[in-house]
C-alpha cells in the first residue's frame, strides 16, 4: 500500500516527458556498470606486451547505418605467436539512453556481441573485456595491405538514436597482445571460460559466415525474421581442412526481445505481438541440411523486465553475449571439394527479429593439401517439442518440452592418422508461462539442461580427446501489475537467474581440465510506467549476484549487491576457500 501511495505521488511529480525522469542526481548512483560473468581476462599479473587502440567512435544517430570502420596495422614490436589476446571495449555514456545492441568485428569476422547498459545519468561507463584468443588466425593474417604494411578493419556496430532520449555513445576499442609466459598458466595457453577447450589451439582459418562475407569486408549480421528466414553465406573452405567449429553469435530483438517470456499465443498482452511461446533453437544448416543447433541462453537484456534491476550490475552474460559452438567435423566430406558450400544461420520458433553471424574455425593439415573425409553417421531427428497452452481472454497457460539427442559421425584421414569425430548433444528443455487475475500477474519458468560431448578417435579404436560441456541455465520470472491513477501502471517484479557450465577435457585417455562456471543472480523491485509508453518514469530494483569459476589450478568468486543505483558490497577472492566453508 505504501507503494502505491508513492507511486500516486510520483505521477504527479513527473508528468513531463520520460527523457527528463529516467535521469537520476549523478552523485546518488554508481556510475561505472559491471558485468562479472566471467573472471576478468585481462591479468595483472603480466601486464600486455602491446596495448593498440584501434577504433574510436562516437555513436549518435547511428541507426540503419553501416558500422564504424577504421584501419588496423599490427604492431611490430608484437609479431606473432601469442599466449592471449584480449579486447576492450570502454564505452561512456553523455546521457540518459536506451540500451543498444553493439558488435565488433576484424576483417568481417564478428569479435564480440554486447549490449550496452541503460544509462540513467551523464556519465555513465563500462568496460567490456574478452579473451579474443581464439581469433590469433584473423590477428595473424591482415587481410588487407597498404604498401609493406598489412592491415585489417576494425568494424563496430551499435545503431543508436538520440532524436529522444540525448545520450551518445563514446566507444573505444583496444586490443592487448601478451608476449612470453602466462605466470601461473597451463599448457602454455590460458584456460578462460571464453576459451572453451573446444579452441585450446586456436584455429589456423576463420572465415566469417555473416552478411558481407567479402574476405576483407567490414562484417555485417544476418537479419532472421522469421521461423523459415534462413539466411546464408557461400563459403569456399581449404581441401586440407581438417577440423571445422562453427561459432555463433545471436541477439533477439522487437517481438522476441523477450522470447523467454512469451506465451504461446499473440492475443495476449493488448493484442501485442509477443507469442510462439519461450523456446527458441539456434542452429546452422549446411547445403540446407541440419547441422546441429543450441537452445540460446536467455540473456536478460539491460532494458528488461525492470532496468532499475540492472544498474549498475547487469544482467548474466549482457556484456558479452554468449557464443554457441557446432564441431561440424564430421560434415567436412560435403565441404571438401574446393566449391563454395552454402552456411546458413536460423531460429526455431522466431518472430522479427534475430541478429545473427557466425565464424567458421578452421584447422588444417599443414603436411598436406587435400585429406580425404567421409560421413560415419548423421542422426538428427528434430528436437521433439510438445506445446500446451490454455488461455481465456488474458488469463491462461502454455507448456512447453523439449527433448532430443542427435548424433553426428564422420572420419577424416589427414598426415596425423584416420580421425573419427563424434558430437553427440542431448537437450532437455522445459518453459512455463502462466498469467492471472485478467493479466496482473505473470510467471514465467525456464530450464534448459544441454549435455555435448565431442570425441575423437584415432583408426576407430584408440580415443585421442573428448570435450564434454554440461549447461544447465533456470531461470524465473514473476511479475504483478496494479493500475494507478491516470492509466499509470504500478508494476513489481523478481527475478531469479543461473548459468552453470562445466568442462571436462580428457586427452589420451587422461583428465586435462575440468572447468566450472557457476553464476547466480536474483533481483527484486517496482517500476512505474506511463499508458502507452516502454520507458518506465519511477523505479527502484536491488540485486544480488554471486561469480564462481573455478579450474584445476584457479579458482575466482565476486558477490556483489546492489541497492538503487548504488553498489553495496562487493566482494572479490582469488581463493574460493571462504565459500568452501560457508558451503560446507
Ligand atoms: C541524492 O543524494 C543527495 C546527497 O547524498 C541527497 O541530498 C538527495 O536527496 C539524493 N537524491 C535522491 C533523489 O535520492
Ligand atoms: C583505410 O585504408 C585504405 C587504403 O589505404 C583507405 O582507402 C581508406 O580510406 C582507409 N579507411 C579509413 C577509415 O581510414
Ligand atoms: C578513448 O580514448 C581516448 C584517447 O586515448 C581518450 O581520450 C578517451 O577518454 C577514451 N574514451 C573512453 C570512453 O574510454
Ligand atoms: C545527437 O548527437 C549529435 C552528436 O553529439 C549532436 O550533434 C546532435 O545535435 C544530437 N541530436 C539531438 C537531437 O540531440
Ligand atoms: C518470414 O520472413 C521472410 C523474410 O523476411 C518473409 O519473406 C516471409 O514472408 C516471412 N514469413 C512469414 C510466415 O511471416
Ligand atoms: C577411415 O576410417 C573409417 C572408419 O573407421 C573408414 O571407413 C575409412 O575408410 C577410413 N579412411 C581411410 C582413408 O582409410
Amino acid at each position: 500500500m505504501r507503494n502505491l501511495l508513492t507511486l500516486l505521488i510520483f505521477t504527479v511529480t513527473f508528468a513531463s516527458t520520460a527523457s527528463s525522469l529516467l535521469r537520476i542526481p549523478a552523485a546518488n548512483v554508481t556510475l561505472e556498470h559491471l558485468d562479472p560473468t566471467l573472471p576478468p581476462a585481462l591479468t595483472t599479473k603480466t601486464p600486455p606486451k602491446c596495448s593498440v587502440l584501434v577504433l574510436h567512435h562516437v555513436f549518435a544517430n547511428t541507426a540503419g547505418e553501416p558500422p564504424a570502420v577504421s584501419n588496423y596495422t599490427h604492431p611490430p614490436e608484437c609479431p606473432f605467436p601469442w599466449p592471449r589476446v584480449v579486447l576492450e571495449l570502454t564505452i561512456s555514456a553523455s546521457d540518459v539512453q536506451k540500451d543498444r545492441i553493439a558488435a565488433v568485428w576484424l576483417d568481417g569476422a564478428e569479435l564480440l556481441r554486447t549490449a550496452t547498459p541503460v544509462p540513467m545519468a551523464p556519465g555513465t561507463f563500462w568496460t567490456v573485456q574478452k579473451d579474443v584468443t581464439r581469433y590469433t588466425a584473423l590477428f595473424r593474417r591482415l587481410c588487407g595491405s597498404s604498401g609493406i604494411t598489412t592491415t585489417g578493419i576494425v568494424s563496430m556496430m551499435l545503431e543508436n538514436s538520440n532524436a529522444t532520449l540525448p545520450g551518445v555513445f563514446a566507444a573505444n576499442v583496444t586490443l592487448h597482445f601478451y608476449r612470453g609466459p602466462l605466470s601461473g598458466e597451463r599448457f602454455g595457453y590460458v584456460v578462460h571460460p571464453t576459451a572453451k577447450d573446444l579452441y585450446r589451439r586456436p584455429a589456423d582459418i576463420i572465415l566469417p559466415v555473416s552478411q558481407d562475407n567479402g574476405e576483407c569486408g567490414a562484417g555485417f549480421w544476418f537479419r532472421v525474421e522469421n521461423d523459415t528466414d534462413i539466411p546464408a553465406a557461400a563459403v569456399a573452405i581449404p581441401r586440407n581442412t581438417q577440423r571445422a567449429v562453427l561459432e555463433i553469435f545471436a541477439s533477439y530483438h522487437a517481438h522476441d526481445e523477450s522470447w523467454y517470456a512469451n506465451p504461446l499465443r499473440s492475443a495476449y498482452d493488448g493484442g501485442g505481438s509477443f507469442a510462439n511461446g519461450g523456446f527458441r533453437q539456434i542452429y546452422a544448416t549446411v547445403d540446407g541440411q541440419f547441422a546441429g543447433g543450441h537452445i540460446p541462453f536467455p540473456v536478460i537484456y539491460p532494458g528488461s523486465i525492470n532496468p532499475y534491476f540492472w544498474s549498475p550490475v547487469a544482467a548474466i552474460g549482457a556484456f558479452n553475449l554468449p557464443t554457441y559452438d557446432l564441431d561440424l567435423t564430421p560434415f567436412l566430406s560435403y565441404l571438401l571439394d574446393g566449391q563454395p558450400h552454402e552456411i546458413g544461420l536460423g531460429v526455431r520458433d522466431s518472430q522479427p527479429y534475430w541478429l545473427l553471424a557466425g565464424n567458421l574455425h578452421l584447422w588444417v593439415d599443414e603436411w598436406s593439401d587435400l585429406v580425404s573425409a567421409g560421413v560415419v553417421e548423421i542422426k538428427a531427428p528434430p528436437l521433439k517439442v510438445n506445446r500446451h497452452a490454455e488461455w481465456r481472454n488474458s488469463d491462461g497457460g502454455s507448456e512447453i518440452n523439449a527433448e532430443g539427442l542427435v548424433r553426428f559421425s564422420g572420419w577424416v584421414s589427414s598426415s596425423e592418422g584416420n580421425m573419427t569425430t563424434t558430437v553427440r548433444q542431448k537437450v532437455k528443455f522445459r518453459s512455463q508461462v502462466e498469467v492471472q487475475n485478467r493479466g496482473a500477474v505473470s510467471q514465467v519458468e525456464m530450464t534448459n539442461k544441454e549435455r555435448t560431448s565431442i570425441a575423437v578417435l584415432k583408426s576407430g579404436q584408440q580415443t585421442i580427446s573428448r570435450v564434454q560441456v554440461f549447461v544447465e541455465a533456470p531461470l524465473q520470472l514473476q511479475t504483478s501489475r496494479v493500475k494507478a491513477m491516470g492509466g499509470a501502471l504500478f508494476e513489481k517484479a523478481r527475478v531469479s537467474h543461473q548459468l552453470q557450465e562445466v568442462v571436462n577435457l580428457n586427452e589420451n585417455g587422461q583428465a586435462l581440465e575440468v572447468s566450472v562456471l557457476m553464476d547466480k543472480q536474483e533481483a527484486e523491485g517496482s517500476l512505474l510506467k506511463r499508458d502507452g509508453q516502454s520507458q518506465p518514469v519511477w523505479g527502484s530494483g536491488s540485486s544480488r549476484s554471486s561469480y564462481k569459476y573455478r579450474d584445476r589450478n584457479s579458482c575466482y568468486l565476486r558477490s556483489l549487491t546492489a541497492v538503487e543505483g548504488i553498489v553495496k558490497a562487493d566482494l572479490m577472492s582469488a581463493s574460493c576457500a571462504s565459500t568452501e566453508m560457508a558451503e560446507a
